[in-house]
């Protein structure tokens, strides 16, 4: 059967066809370019995983205010503080092994591969900074510290501009 000639004098025909091909392809297409935009936190965990929130909320931000607190508002620095500052270093590098769990758990719940990819790479970025900050205040190198604490906090911030504005 020929449709052509039916198409080609029935104008209205045409845009109906016209219009259900639109709406068959629209819904994928939006769902393939959309696919890369950042989905929110996923509010579900399971039972063996704290949410993110009271991960940050209950143990990396005491930590980043105990070495705040250290560092800027309790000067000189003596050798018990570098110590204090080692301790929360290190426990901060351990948390930020623990994000690693965050992971994959919030690709299964649907973030894309650059959410994924972000967020991975700045959880690992935390546990370089931490690293270094800990190696300097066991060294007992101030100068050292206080840069290192300035890495450490604009890791924080660069994680949250995508996932956590609000917080930034
Ligand atoms: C790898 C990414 C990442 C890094 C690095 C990171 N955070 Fe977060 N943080 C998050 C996410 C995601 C949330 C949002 C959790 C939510 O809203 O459910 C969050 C939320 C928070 C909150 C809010 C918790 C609440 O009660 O709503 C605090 C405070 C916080 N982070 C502190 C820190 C500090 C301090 C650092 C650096 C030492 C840091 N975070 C580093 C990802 C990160």
């Amino acid at each position: 059967m020929n449709y052509f000639p039916l198409l080609r004098k029935s104008k209205p025909l045409f845009l109906i066809l016209l219009l259900a091909i639109v709406l068959l392809v629209a819904p994928p297409l939006y769902r393939a370019l959309s696919s890369h935009t950042y989905k929110g936190i996923p509010a579900a965990a399971p039972k063996d995983i704290a949410p993110i929130r009271d991960l940050m909320h209950n143990q990396v931000h005491p930590e980043y205010t105990m070495l705040s607190f250290t560092i800027w508002h309790d000067r000189p620095l003596t050798p018990a503080k570098f110590t204090t500052i080692a301790t929360s270093s290190q426990r901060l590098k351990q948390l930020s092994q623990d994000l690693n769990g965050y992971v994959s758990l919030f690709q299964q719940q649907g973030w894309g591969e650059r959410d994924t990819r972000f967020f991975d790479e700045k959880r690992l970025q935390l546990g370089q900074v931490a690293t270094e900050l800990e190696r300097a205040a066991r060294k007992h190198d101030g100068a050292q510290v206080t840069s290192f604490f300035l890495h450490l906090e604009a890791t924080c911030q660069s994680c949250h501009k995508r996932f956590r504005p609000d917080l930034s």
